[in-house]
C-alpha cells in the first residue's frame, strides 16, 4: 500500500504500528504473543525464527524507536537497567567508564557492585564540568556515559562539548535521556553513539509498564548489542511493546503538558518560604538554564527541591494527598520521591553528602493533572 510518509516526529510518533497489518487493515499493531514461528523448509525462515531473537509487535517499535530518535538501530528490554546492563557488557575486564556522579542510583549500584567484580571500573564525575570530565579520562578509558539533566539535582552537561570531547579521545558517548525524552533533547545531533531509555518513565508514561531501550547511531554497534540482547535474553514481551507502542502515540502531548506544568510548580515552589533551595532548569536562575535553552526544547517535568530541615521533608511526605510518595518519574501520575532513601538510597552515604543528597532532598515527578491541583496539594503538605 502507497502511504505518504509521515514527516514530523509527532506524527510519526501517533501513526506507529499503522499499515503493519495490510491483511486485516488493523490500526492498532497486533500482538504477537507466539514464541517460535514455522520455518517453510530446512535454512529457510519468514524472517522470525524464535520470540528471542525477533517478533513481529517487538520489531514495530524498534524500527519506530530508531526512527523517532534518528539513529540505525534500536533494541527494547524488560527494563531500563536491563538495557543498562546490555550496554555494559559490550565493555572488557580492565575497560574504563566516565559516568556522571549525578545519575540514577540503580547505574551505580550495577556498576559499583556487579561490573566492578569482571573488571569494569568507573569514575563518577561531574559533567557539567567539560574540563573535569577530560580530566578523568585514562588509557583504558573507553566510553563516557552521562545523563542530563542529571538526577536527582538537575545539572545540565555540555552535550556538544562532550560530544568533542569523547571523538578526541575516541571514546563511545552514550547519553542516557529518560528525563526529557526524544521530543526534548536529540543526542545524536550532538554525536552521541547511544542514547538510553528507561522507558518505565515517559516513553511509557503511565506508572503500568517496566522497559528500557537503547538506540544506536550505526548499524555496526547496533548490532553488536543486538547479538549481546539475543545472548542474554533481556527482551521485552510482546504485550509489553504493544503497550508501550501505544503509549508513544501520545508522547508529545504528554510531554508539553508535563512541561508546562513543572514550570507553573517550579516557579510557585520557589517563592515558599519553606523551601530552601529548587532545581528546575526552566529557571532563569538555574546554572544550566541558558545551556539547557540550547539543546533542549523544552526543560522536563522533573524538579527537585530542599526544605529546613529532614522533618520536613518527612512530614511534607506523609502529607500528600494527590500526589503519591512514591519512587519513579515520568508518568501522567505526580509522585514524589525522597532520592537520599530510595532512588540515591545505593550510593554511599559520604557520596550522597558530597553530592547534596541529603533527606532535606525531594524529588517531584510533575505529572499531568491540572496544576492547580497538584499547587493546592504541595500547599496543604508543606503548610
Ligand atoms: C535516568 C534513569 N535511567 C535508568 C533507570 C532504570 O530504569 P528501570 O527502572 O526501568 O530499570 C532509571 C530508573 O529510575 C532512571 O531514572
Amino acid at each position: 500500500m502507497n502511504r505518504v510518509k509521515p514527516c514530523t516526529l509527532e506524527t510519526s510518533l501517533v501513526q506507529l504500528g499503522v499499515g503493519f497489518d495490510d491483511r486485516t487493515g488493523a490500526i492498532s499493531i497486533p500482538i504477537h504473543p507466539s514464541a517460535t514461528y514455522r520455518h517453510p523448509g530446512v535454512g529457510e525462515s519468514t524472517g522470525y525464527d524464535y520470540t528471542r531473537s525477533g517478533n513481529p509487535t517487538r520489531q514495530v517499535l524498534e524500527e519506530g524507536l530508531a526512527k523517532l530518535e534518528g539513529g540505525a538501530r534500536g533494541l527494547v528490554f524488560s527494563s531500563g537497567m536491563a538495557a543498562l546492563t546490555t550496554f555494559f557488557l559490550h565493555f572488557s575486564h580492565g575497560d574504563h567508564l566516565v559516568v556522571s556522579e549525578d545519575l540514577y542510583g540503580g547505574t551505580y549500584r550495577v556498576l559499583d557492585q556487579i561490573f566492578t567484580g569482571f573488571g569494569l571500573t568507573a569514575s563518577y564525575v561531574d559533567t557539567t564540568s567539560t574540563a573535569k570530565v577530560e580530566s578523568a579520562i585514562r588509557e583504558n578509558t573507553k566510553a563516557l556515559l552521562l545523563e542530563t539533566p542529571g538526577n536527582p539535582l538537575l545539572g545540565i552537561s555540555d552535550l556538544e562539548a562532550l560530544g568533542k570531547l569523547c571523538r578526541k579521545h575516541n571514546l563511545l558517548y552514550a547519553v542516557d535521556n529518560t528525563f526529557l525524552s526524544p521530543i526534548l533533547q536529540r543526542p545524536f545531533e550532538f554525536g552521541a553513539d547511544l542514547v538510553i531509555y528507561s522507558a518505565t518513565k515517559y516513553l511509557g508514561g503511565h506508572n503500568d509498564l517496566c522497559a528500557g531501550v537503547l538506540v544506536t547511531r550505526n548499524e555496526e554497534f547496533g548490532e553488536r548489542l543486538y547479538f549481546l540482547q539475543n545472548s542474554t535474553g533481556a527482551i521485552l514481551p510482546p504485550i509489553d511493546c504493544w503497550l508501550l507502542l501505544r503509549s508513544l502515540k501520545t508522547l508529545t502531548l504528554r510531554i508539553e503538558r508535563h512541561c508546562r506544568n513543572a514550570m507553573l510548580v517550579a516557579d510557585w515552589l520557589k517563592q515558599h518560604p519553606k523551601v530552601t533551595a529548587i532545581y528546575y532548569p526552566g529557571l532563569a536562575e538555574h546554572p544550566g538554564h541558558e545551556l539547557s535553552c540550547r539543546q533542549a526544547s523544552g526543560f522536563g517535568g522533573m524538579l527537585s527541591f530542599r526544605v529546613a530541615t529532614a522533618e520536613t521533608a518527612r512530614t511534607t511526605l506523609k502529607r500528600l494527598q494527590l500526589i503519591s510518595f512514591a519512587e519513579s518519574l515520568g508518568g501522567v501520575e505526580s509522585l514524589m520521591t525522597l532520592p537520599a532513601v530510595q532512588t540515591h538510597g545505593d550510593i554511599p552515604e559520604a557520596e550522597r553528602q558530597r553530592l547534596g543528597i541529603c533527606e532535606r532532598l525531594l524529588r517531584l515527578s510533575v505529572g499531568i493533572e491540572s496544576p492547580e491541583d497538584i499547587i493546592a496539594d504541595l500547599e496543604q503538605a508543606l503548610a
